[in-house]
């Protein structure tokens, strides 16, 4: 039971729609366990309220929040400053208040890397092949090439998108080898197919779409590590493929763990309880299968 009093410390997410989110009993969950007077509030924004909603973490004394879709690039312009690796990626997802002036950092990055990690998976010298190019998409490229992969092979429905995501990180990013394609089967047949890590970052084979795959019908998978960001269904068509095909696999939840890890530790100056983090979401996701 969160006691919630004049001491209470605010933290929130802004986002719009937020009905889905699970980042509240993730947090509340390890405020608790911590014992800590804090709390972390659903703060929904739509899209024309961001400067407000900025201004109002200032004015209520929130210590930070967290920002989703689809507010990351957008509320950039309304932060007092956006640490390196955010305005590298182009996207925020973390807000610190520090004497009255906002931070804006990015630990999506950390987060994937972190969900990797927890695999056993190195991606030093790894050759990627990455599905989309959105916001979701840059984060992880980003954090491939800032770890040390070796090849980073972008596809994406929309070609002309997976085009600008690589010519802007080549510049940043002179040692890694980009390339990028077209989602589609003619495309991703013509690849080379020597990939030891693929990712799903797109929305396709998310609830309430979970019969959908972003992997093109026709075309067998590669013998790689097979990772996919979307976390409902824990369990997505794309990773059953992959495991079908006895590929190692990594769902979504580590990365969700992880950048609210981080998100938790900017705030506080502590790490939460990550088992428990974790636990937490497992059982939400459990829940809302059964609803
Ligand atoms: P996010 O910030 O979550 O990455 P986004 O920037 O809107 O969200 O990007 C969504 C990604 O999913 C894009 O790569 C998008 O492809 P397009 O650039 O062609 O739009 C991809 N995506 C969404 N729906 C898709 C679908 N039905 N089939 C293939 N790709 C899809």
């Amino acid at each position: 039971m969160i006691h919630i009093n004049g001491a209470t410390k605010l933290v929130g997410i802004l986002g719009w729609p937020l009905s889905h989110t699970l980042s509240p009993y993730m947090h509340n969950a390890a405020f608790q366990s911590l014992e800590l007077n804090w709390a972390y509030l659903p703060l929904p924004t739509a899209p024309e309220q961001i400067k407000d909603a900025v201004g109002s973490l200032q004015t209520f004394n929130f210590v930070g929040a967290n920002v989703t879709v689809p507010h990351k690039q957008a509320i950039m312009r309304y932060l007092d400053e956006i640490d390196s690796v955010a305005r590298n990626i182009g996207a925020v997802n973390t807000i610190a208040v520090r004497d009255g002036k906002t931070f804006g950092c990015n630990t999506d990055c950390y987060g994937f890397l972190e969900s990797l990690i927890e695999a056993d998976f190195n991606p030093k010298g790894a050759r990627c092949l990455i599905l989309g190019a959105g916001g979701a998409a840059r984060a992880t490229v980003f954090s491939l090439a800032q770890a040390g992969a070796a090849t980073v092979a972008v596809y994406n429905r929309t070609v002309e998108r997976a085009a600008f995501l690589v010519d802007d990180l080549q510049n940043e990013f002179g040692s890694v080898e980009f390339s990028f394609g077209s989602l589609t089967s003619e495309d991703l047949r013509v690849a080379n197919h020597h990939f030891d890590l693929i990712v799903n970052t797109t929305s396709v084979g998310m609830t309430p779409a979970a019969e959908k795959n972003p992997w093109p019908k026709n075309i067998p998978l590669p013998n790689a590590v097979v990772c996919d960001l979307v976390y409902n269904p824990l369990e997505t068509q794309f990773l059953q493929q992959a495991k079908a095909a006895g590929l190692k696999t990594i769902d979504g939840v580590g990365m969700l763990v992880h950048q609210g890890a981080k998100a938790f530790e900017i705030w506080t100056g502590q790490p939460p309880p990550t088992d428990l983090t974790r636990q937490v979401i497992l059982e939400q996701l459990q829940a809302r299968k059964r609803k």
